[in-house]
């Protein structure tokens, strides 16, 4: 059977430790998540700074929570597709395997995935500004356009990282620590521009890992590469999951 990806690749994999998938908007591309650039991308049409942004929050509270609800209705309508069940399936071909997403859709969670790193928060969970406490999405959507908290009235916002914002500690720490013991790392469908996300790939380079893109097409990492698969990723991923499954890499 011919493979995607090189004999090299597989000869790493059969004898690696760790493996980390580093996942972007495009692992979601095939559930019907758009991305963020790129001809039909969601920052082609909304400006960041108006609806991913802290100050634009507190300056119009309605119109972000308007285009988080309609974002929080598209993912809660969507399902994994077959990339994402294949990283949940080969998490366990390894001795430690794990996901570091920019994602916040859930998408690798409902997968079955077990070890995800969320550096940019999660569209499923929300939390009051004023004192902490958590609010599901049901909660959410049963409530006014601007969702007030019921413990404090304090302000409701969505558990997600605005730009300019510091990612999660334990989930950056958590990635870096992964990532920088890999053996394999697999980037998937990120374009690899938004810092310091963008960063880890290059850190897990520079203490040993083997990078491998999967991804349509170039990015800002491509050159970093010790490999590119220029496909899909799910039937890139189908792919490499089938090998592990028939024993090719063992
Ligand atoms: P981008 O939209 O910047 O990039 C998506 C990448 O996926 C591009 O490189 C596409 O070529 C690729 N792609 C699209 N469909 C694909 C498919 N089916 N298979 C493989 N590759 C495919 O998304 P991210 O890199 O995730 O941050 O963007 C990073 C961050 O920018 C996001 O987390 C978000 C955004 O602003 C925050 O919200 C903080």
């Amino acid at each position: 059977m011919s493979s995607c990806f090189s004999d090299g690749l597989l000869i790493r994999l059969a004898s690696a430790h760790t493996v980390v998938a580093f996942t972007g908007a495009g692992m979601s591309a095939e559930s019907g998540v758009p991305t963020f650039r790129g001809n039909d991308g969601i920052w082609k049409n909304f400006k960041p700074e108006e609806l991913a942004d802290l100050n634009a929050f507190l300056r119009n509270p309605a119109l972000v929570w308007e285009w988080y609800l309609a974002r929080k209705k598209i993912i809660s309508e969507v399902q994994p597709n077959p990339g994402h069940y294949d990283l949940a399936e080969i998490e366990n071909r390894f001795p430690s395997f794990a996901v570091v997403t920019q994602n916040i859709d859930n998408l690798h969670r409902r997968a079955g995935s077990t070890r995800v790193h969320e550096l940019h928060g999660n569209i499923e969970r929300n939390y009051c500004m004023k004192c902490g406490a958590l609010h599901s999405n049901a909660e959410i959507f049963a409530h006014a356009v601007v969702p007030k908290c019921r413990t404090c009235g304090g302000l409701v916002r969505p558990d997600v990282v605005w730009f300019g914002e510091p990612l999660p500690m334990d989930e950056w720490d958590g990635a870096v620590r992964v990532m920088e013991s890999a053996d394999v790392v697999l980037s998937v469908g990120t374009s690899g521009v938004v810092y310091p996300a963008s960063e880890l790939p290059v850190r897990a380079r520079r203490a040993g890992a083997y990078l491998v893109e999967i991804n349509t097409d170039t990015t800002e990492l491509t050159d970093r590469m010790d490999e590119v698969v220029r496909a899909p990723c799910s039937g890139a991923l189908v792919e490499l999951a089938d090998n592990l499954k028939a024993g090719r890499i063992a």
